[in-house]
């Protein structure tokens, strides 16, 4: 569990997220892609391109999966739980609008697209850590890559001459920056509430009750490789890292 002040700084940074969204960065599916471009477009859609677009619908589609794993992580933390609800929102729309456009060229019919949503919703996602400070780096990672993707998508497809596609990664890489950039912040405050978070108290001492390390700690909060074990137990093959309380 976070401490108070990192929830309320996530808080604080979601709210600025947010607030940018909501102005500058909200799109519509049906009505900020210009499909009657496909209506006047003589040419097939290129089976690469669809091939593509395919491969990242389907990726995006593990979306409730990515979702759980988020909320699980981040259920008592109010900025985080919300930033994972709105996330969620904006993430349907990428796998939405690659759909819409595997439809609208004639490239699947309906058939294809459910028959598709169903394999792929047959296995599932599984998060790689269970905790939120290492899931954070883990979704700016992702976020990043995913971003670079679409990026080399979009030249790509505007090189093919798609009419619709270069826009759709536009729109998709966009929102995929703005995440990458949120969980970098996070990233952030993590890293400053490590640096800046008090010692640790005898309280919070967590070595072995029968380790004799464990006066030392509150007091040296030495770190284990310099923690000397005491005169009396020289000798002991009591391990010094039992005192790994300390850098807590
Ligand atoms: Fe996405
Ligand atoms: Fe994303």
């Amino acid at each position: 569990m976070t401490s108070r002040a990192l929830r309320e700084a996530f808080h604080r940074e979601f709210m600025t997220f947010f607030e940018r969204a909501e102005r500058t960065r909200r799109w519509n599916v049906f009505t900020d892609i210009a499909w009657n471009r496909l209506a006047g477009s003589a040419q097939m859609a290129d089976p690469r391109l669809v091939r593509c677009a395919e491969t990242f619908c389907g990726v995006e589609m593990y979306l409730p999966d990515y979702l759980r794993a988020h909320l699980d992580l981040m259920r008592g933390d109010y900025g985080r739980a919300w930033f994972a609800a709105n996330w969620g929102y904006e993430e349907a729309k990428h796998s939405l609008a690659l759909r819409e456009y595997l439809r609208r060229t004639g490239a699947r019919d309906d058939g294809e697209l459910h028959d598709y949503a169903e394999t792929v919703l047959a296995r599932s996602w599984r998060a790689p850590y269970g905790d939120g400070r290492r899931m954070t780096i883990y979704g700016a990672i992702q976020e990043l890559t995913t971003f670079v993707i679409y990026r080399k998508q979009r030249r790509w497809a505007e090189r093919l001459g798609d009419p619709v596609l270069p826009e759709i990664y536009r729109l998709i890489g966009r929102d995929e920056m703005a995440h990458a950039r949120f969980y970098l912040r996070m990233v952030g405050l993590h890293w400053l509430m490590t640096r800046t978070a008090p010692a640790p108290t005898s309280r919070s001492c967590s070595a072995p009750s029968g380790c004799p390390q464990r006066t030392c700690c509150p007091t040296t909060r030495t770190e284990s490789r310099s923690c000397a074990p005491p005169a009396s137990t020289a000798g002991s093959s009591w391990p010094r890292s039992c005192c790994r309380c300390c850098e807590r």
